[in-house]
This record gives C-alpha cells, structure tokens and sequence, in this order.
C-alpha cells in the first residue's frame, strides 16, 4: 500500500543492467507457517553499462532480510540499505558472490504473486515482477541466470517437489522432511522462474522429437482430477509436433511439465519446463467441459508450449516489449488452432473478441500501443492490445511478407536472438532482413494506439469498364496521441459478378493473368485503385478475412450483404456479410417505434442458413448467432442499453416465431449423435441444436421446454448439459429455471470448474442474474473470494456479460461493482484492477448512464490506500 502517488516507469528511461547475475543457487525451507529463502547469487559488473561507481541495487517486495552476506564476509547494517522494496548495496567488487536469506508468508499471500498457497500446495508466479515477492534480485527480463534450486518440506504433506529443469538429487532430511534438487541449464529471467510443492498425482506421457530425442511428458493435479488430463497431454504432443512441421521448433530439455492450480490470477505462465495452469484452463472430461473448454485447454496448451522458443529461449529486453512475446505466441496459437479444426470458425472468434473488446480497450481511456512507452503498474499491460492486436499484427507481416518469406524471418530471428533479451524492433529487423522488405512504416503499429478507420468509396465506369475503388485510413486521437501517421495496411480484397462468380483483378488494361483475389498494400491516407476489364458493376469483398486490424466502412446495401452472406468465397466475409446485415436491422430498431417492422429478408436469410444442410454446418453455427450486445454497444456512439437490449430481442424473438418450425426440425436433425467427438461437425451439430433450443424457449414454446428439460436430464457432454441449463435459465418457466439449477448444482457441488460455469450462467442471465441474486450468490457457500474463478464468475460475469441487468439508470449495478473492487483491491489488486475494465467505459453511455459510472469510479478513487493496480486504471479513467 502507498500513501503517495505512484511513479510512471517510461520506456525512454531504459539502461542496461549495471550488473548481471550468471547463477542463481536457492533453498527453499517449506514450512506452514512460512518460508525460508537461501538465495546466493553469482554477480559481476555488466561490461555493457558506462554506470561504473553504480552500487548493487536489487528488488524486494514485503520481504524480511533474515541475514546478507558478501562473498561469504556478513554485512554490518551500515553495508547496505533495506529501503523496502530495493536493497542497496553500496560497496562492491568487480565479481563476488551475494548471499541473501530472507523470510516469506506464502500462507498469508492473497495477491497471488510470488510464492503462494492454493488448495494446499505450494506454487509460484513471477510474471511480471513476482519474483521479488520471494527473495531480493535484480527483477528485470533483462538479467538472465542460471538456476539451481533445492526445496525442502514435509514428506508426507508434499510429496512432489518441482521446479525448473532436471532433477539432479534427492534424498530424506531429519523431522519427516525431504529435498528434491532441480537444474536448470538455460540462463533465464527470473520472472521464468517456478516452484510447486503439493501431494499431487503425476500422468505420464512421452514425446519423440523429429530428431529422435525422448521427452517425458509429466502432468500434476489433484488426485480427484486425475482422469482429466488426457485433452491436455494430447494437445500438448499436437503443439510439439506442429511447432517442428511449422516453425521447425523442438523442445529442448528432456522433461516438460505441467501443474493444474485452482488459485490463479491468469490463465496460465510458461515458466521453463514447468508450465503452471489456472485449473479452469487445463482440466477437461467429456462430464465436466464444454467443447469451448476443451478448445480452449487445446489453445492455452500450445500458447504456453509455443513460449518456450517464443518467450523464454528468446525473451523481452523490457516489460515495454512484452507484446514480443505475446503478441507472437498468440499468433502462432491461433495458427495451431485452425490447423487443428475450423480454420475459418477460429477466424471468426480471433476477430469477435478483438472486435468487441480490443477495439472498445482501443477507443477508450487506456488505450496503448502494442508497445506502450510508460507505464504505472505492468499488471495493467497483460491487455487484449498486447495480446490480441499483437497478433493482429504479426499476423499483417504474414500476410505482406507471405509464408515462405514469414518463416525465413522467423528462422532468422530465433537464430540471430537465441539466448537474448530483445525489443519489438529487433522482431521486424529480422522479418525486414529476411524478406527484403522495407518495413519502416509498418513499425508505426507498435507506436501508435488506436484503431484505424477504412472508408472505402467506389464507381463505375460503365463505358471502358472500370471499377474504381478509393481507400481513405483515419486514425482517431486516444490519450497522448494526435496527429498519426498513415498506417502500412494489407487490405485483401475480391470482386463478384451478379451470379457471384470471382473475377478477375485486373490493376491494368493488359494484365492478362490477373488474380481474383489480391493483397493490395496501403501506406498513404487515400489510394484508388483501377480494376480493368468489367462488363458490369461488381460487388466488393473488402478486408477478406479480416487481413487487417481496423474498423472498415463501406455503404453496401441490404440485398449486397444477404448477396455476400451466400455468395462470398471468403468464409470469413460470408459470416461478416451476415453479422452486418444483423447489426443494420438491428440498429434500426433501437428507440424505434413498437410496431417498426423487423426486416422480413433476414428471416429468409436465416431460413436458408437453418435448412440448408448442405452448408459448410461449421460456418452456419456461427452464422446464426447474432451480434452481442456488446458488439452492438462498441459500434455505438452513444450507447443506450435498454434500447440496444430490446431492439436485439426483438430480433431474436422475431426470428425464433418466424423461424419455429425449422428451429424444432433443426434441433431434431442435430440431436443424434453416436458417440461424443470434438471434429469441427460435432461441434457445429451441439451450437446448432444448442441455438435452436435458446431460440425456442425465448419466446415460451412448449415444444422447446420439453426437449430442453429432456435434454438436461440426458446428456452425455457438459456442451449440452450446460446449453440446456442455459436455455431454461434464460426462459421465463421459473419453475424449470429454478430445478435445473438445483440439480446440476447437486450434481457438481465437489467440482469447482463446474460449479464456477453454473455460477456464471446465472450471473450472465439477466433472469437469474438481477443484482438482489448476484448479492446472494456472493454469499453462496462455494462462493470464496480468494480464488479469482468465482470472482470472475459472479462479478465479472455480471458487469461483462450481463449488460442490461449491469446499466440501471439508478446506477445501483455500477455501485455494486465498485464495492466490489475495493474490498478486493487489498487482498488482490491485479484482479481488483481488471474488475474496473467495464467502468472504463464510462464515456460510451447515454448521459444519465455515464455521470453514475463516473461517480462510481470516484468512489473507488477516493478509498484510501489504494493499489498501484487500481489507482492507474481509476485516474487514468477520469482523466
Ligand atoms: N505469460 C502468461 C501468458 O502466457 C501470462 C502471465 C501473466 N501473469 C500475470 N500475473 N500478469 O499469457
Ligand atoms: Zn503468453
């Protein structure tokens, strides 16, 4: 806690380490009432730094100096300086050997940062600077180490002990306790650095590599999740295999491991051959996770196993270019999970969320670069910007450079870098050199915030038989920056005829062999383009598959996009068509009169997508769902919610009456399945049964209920147990509500990653989730605000997800999330910090909706002793 105001940390201010650390040498002594830390440290002055006189200065959060002495020689009080969060040692030699004791409470830490307890056992997280939560050091990714650590605890209490690389000893101590020793012989940053300690139950599995080398694959869960590992070992093998065939990456010790913790602040940390996951990200049976779990456990797998050449063997210089690692591996992750089922279905998701949150982060009061150049708290910067525009923007570089030039880079970067600590820069240097490419401009995408606006204009001429399309970026203001430069953009692009043929893109009148689809480059604030050749006038296929991060505008009319939603070679854009089309109509209808009629060629449009079974199904579940209110409130300018949330069920109920029939046959026609698989058709098959009974019971049919209570009651996946769930909660049959949720309850009460999905159904419900039951739920016995999941689950849920039931004009939602947010802010302000993210928003809302969201937001600002955390995003917020 702070009483004065925090300091920005600016990227301009950046020094290389005046002393580097080559080996670390720990014992940890595990005890329940606290640890003890033996850490000594092999320093000498970094020959890079001119800082020549520099005394040692190391890092140290709420630590207890037990003792500190200099190449064996106990330093007298008046040697160093303890000033609390630095230790400073004034006088040192060229090369020397520091030994620091100190003592920890892991029992006591709440903040998840550090060392720390869950469900019993020990664990760590040292990303971003949690590693000085447990002994002092230079806490920078710049400063990498060579560790050898040696755990110490109780035999029967902890039987497995883990830490980074290989076991090299073990043995029994006096008192019932025992050591393990691990080694790791990759110099690392200590924010790499991880511990477990736990009677936890190991699954083996093994891996070759493509040159022949034997992994020994360990997984570590509680003993009653010990039949849910298998989704997360085989996705692990599907990642290894594929980083070898894609970016010719092998694994490179002879163990990888992975730990399920129920208490964690994030997903999951790519700690060297010890990656440690949030349970929920993780743990899978065909009983307990829906199929959005097992793809997500799939993806987070191979994002952690991708960091170990993405990350850790070559690493950040500083926090500012914590999107080089992000960024990347979020790329290559999403590269993985379309190779792996629906490519265009992974697309279509990639760009929901960036679409819907990145770009709201983007227009709001924290927007960033995807390399910011300060910073208050690094815990803020684990954003959607870094991570998801991050990719969005390796991703641009694959599709200007191309696959074959895009891997060179790669190969080029992991080999120059091996063993590095280096920038962004660094990153497009080796894609630039590799390729030829001249990529000064496109590194304005690591500068510059804010999302960019496509205006395209276009016209015929009908007599030499042109098409003449004009391309206009804006770049809109966000806090600190005005006045940006033109972006470099890959904008892919086809035309169609009437009949919705692809033609051919002809940039000149002799362009004989002219492509139907082409990647065209952007650099200056207008372009025209001249496609030669055309009988007719074409439809355009803009921003095909998305190619670009940035809102695109183009006025097509009605009967183009329900033209485009089937005609439309690009997946992607078919989906787009579709949603536009939604967006219009819907939009339409927000503050519009009671009996403004909803457009009756949407009906048709969805008609079509539900009967015609020869549709890609993949493409078509994804097709129905309408646009979130959420999508509805970004695109808004000034966001009025009861209206949007009305005028969008207004829409779906319109279609659910219109559609009835069609839905009961689809629902019928995707109800059998033979046995449970997760193929990208199975999946389709759930969503498109799982639609039509949300649709059905939304306007009260009978019929619906029936299936939905039969499909609760006899489902053999949680995919369609919790769809059911959902759906009856979602209905007004109270009665069927009230029972579904006491027997599923009953059912998964001992399993906390079910009971945290049945939590957030209701919370996300704006039937069951009114603020009087989120209150309730808060002091549901399974409820426990230490384990971020269930905070999420109820309180994120609610702010997040359950719009309508958030926005009371009366500001009650808003008042009931900053209550929330500082009684967390002093057990855990990173969580406390991320809960604020809908109040950022403040600004997006119709007036008498925005004043409450600031009072809200003042009221949090004013709580005393507020956390670094909470305090950059309130006062950023306000600002
Ligand atoms: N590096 C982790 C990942 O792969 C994220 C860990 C961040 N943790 C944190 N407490 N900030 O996504
Ligand atoms: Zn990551």
């Amino acid at each position: 806690m702070r009483s004065n105001q925090p300091q920005t940390i600016y990227l301009s201010d950046y020094k290389v380490p005046a002393y580097l650390v080559d080996h670390v040498d720990l014992r940890f002594e595990l005890f329940e009432h606290g640890a003890r830390v033996h850490s000594i440290l092999t320093v000498r002055r970094n020959p890079q730094s001119d800082d020549v006189g520099a005394p040692l200065v190391l890092d140290g959060d709420r630590l207890v100096l037990e003792s500190l002495a200099l190449n064996g020689t106990p330093l007298d009080g008046d040697q160093y300086e303890d000033r609390g969060d630095q230790l400073v040692v004034a006088d040192v030699p060229e090369q020397f050997q520091l030994s620091v004791v100190t003592w920890i409470e892991p029992q006591n830490n709440t903040r998840l940062e550090g060392l720390y307890k869950s469900s019993g056992m020990f664990c760590t997280q040292c990303e971003a600077e949690g590693f000085r939560c447990i002994t002092f050091f230079p806490d920078r990714p710049d400063v990498m180490a060579r560790f050898r650590t040696r755990i110490e605890a109780d035999r029967s209490a902890y039987p497995v002990l883990l830490s980074n690389g290989n076991d090299i000893d073990r043995g029994d101590l006096p008192d019932g306790r025992h050591f393990v020793t691990w080694e790791d012989p990759f110099p690392k940053p200590c924010y790499l650095f991880a511990l477990v300690a736990g009677d936890l139950v190991e699954k083996r599995d093994s891996f070759r590599t493509r040159s022949g080398r034997d992994i020994d694959l360990r997984m570590y869960v509680e003993p009653r999740n010990a039949d849910k590992c298998a989704h997360a070992l085989d996705s692990l093998k599907r990642a290894m295999r594929w980083d070898e065939e894609v970016y010719g990456r092998e694994y490179d010790l002879d163990i990888f491991m992975i730990v399920a913790v129920d208490d964690f602040n994030m997903g999951a940390m790519e700690n060297k051959g010890l990656n440690i996951f949030n349970s929920s990200c993780v743990l899978a049976s065909q009983d307990t996770a829906t199929d959005a779990a097992y793809q997500r456990i799939e993806a987070i797998v191979a994002h952690e196993y991708f960091h170990n050449w993405s990350g850790n063997r070559v690493t950040c210089r500083d926090w500012f270019q914590l999107s080089l690692k992000e960024g990347f591996t979020v790329f290559r992750d999403s590269q993985f999970s379309a190779d792996m089922g629906s490519a265009t279905v992974k697309r279509i998701e990639d760009v929901t969320l960036l679409r819907t949150a990145q770009f709201a982060e983007d227009a709001g009061p924290m927007a960033h670069p995807v390399r910011p150049s300060s910073y208050i708290e690094i815990s803020n910067f684990y954003t959607l910007t870094i991570y998801e525009k991050g990719a969005e923007v390796v991703r641009m570089l694959h599709n200007l450079l191309g696959p074959e030039l895009f891997r060179k880079g790669s190969d080029l970067y992991f080999e120059r870098h091996d063993g590095q600590a280096v920038t962004t820069d660094d990153f497009v240097r080796a894609m630039e050199d590799a390729s030829g490419r001249d990529l000064s401009q496109f590194r304005l995408w690591y500068e510059q915030a804010g999302t960019p606006v496509l205006t395209v204009r276009d016209e015929f001429d009908a007599d030499r038989g042109v098409y003449r399309l004009t391309v206009e970026q804006t770049l809109p203001d966000t806090p600190g920056q005005t006045d940006k430069k033109p972006h470099h953009i890959p904008f892919a692009l086809g035309l169609l005829d009437r009949r919705g043929q692809p033609l051919p893109l002809r940039l000149a009148d002799d362009d004989t062999e002219a492509p139907t689809e082409r990647m065209l480059e952007l650099t200056e604030r207008a372009h025209t383009f001249e496609f030669h050749g055309l009988a007719e006038c074409p439809v355009p296929s803009l921003l095909r598959n998305f190619s670009a991060p940035v809102r695109l505008n183009y006025p097509w009319t009605r009967e183009q996009l329900l033209f485009l939603m089937s005609h439309d070679p690009d997946g992607f854009n078919r989906w787009d068509a579709g949603q536009r089309l939604a967006v219009d109509v819907i939009q339409s209808l927000v503050g519009a009169p009671r009996d403004t009629q909803v457009e009756p060629r949407l009906v048709t449009a969805y008609r079509h997508l539900i009967c015609d079974a020869s549709l890609d199904q993949a493409l078509v579940a994804k097709m129905l769902q309408l646009p979130s209110e959420a999508y509805l409130i970004e695109l808004a300018d000034e966001a009025d919610v009861p209206a949007i949330h009305q005028a969008r069920e207004r829409v779906l109920k319109h279609l659910a009456i219109s559609l009835r029939d069609e839905l009961v046959a689809c629902y019928r026609r995707n109800a059998q399945d033979s046995a449970y698989d997760l193929s990208p058709l199975a999946i389709a098959r759930r969503s498109l049964r799982n639609t039509a009974l949300a649709w059905l019971l939304a306007i009260n049919d009978e019929e619906g209920r029936a299936l939905a209570v039969r499909q609760f009651r006899d489902a053999d996946n949680m995919t369609d147990r919790i769809g059911a769930l959902r759906a009856l909660v979602n209905s007004d049959y109270e009665d069927d509500r009230n029972q579904a949720l006491a027997s599923f309850y009953q059912r998964y009460q001992d399993d906390p990653q079910v009971v945290e999905q049945w939590f957030s159904v209701q919370a996300a419900s704006d039937r069951a989730g009114q603020l009087p039951q989120i209150r309730a739920l808060l002091t549901h016995p399974a409820f426990d605000w230490k384990n971020p999941n269930k905070v999420r689950a109820v309180v994120g849920a609610f702010a997040g997800q359950n719009l309508a039931a958030f926005h009371q004009v009366d500001g009650s939602g808003y008042d009931f999330l900053a209550e929330q947010v500082c009684r967390l802010d002093d057990s855990n302000p990173q969580i406390a910090a991320r809960l604020v993210t809908p109040l950022t928003r403040w600004r997006k809302f119709a007036p008498a909706y925005r004043e409450r969201m600031r009072a809200a937001l003042e009221r949090i600002r004013d709580k005393p002793s507020l956390s670094r955390d909470v305090y950059e995003v309130v006062h950023k917020s306000l600002a």
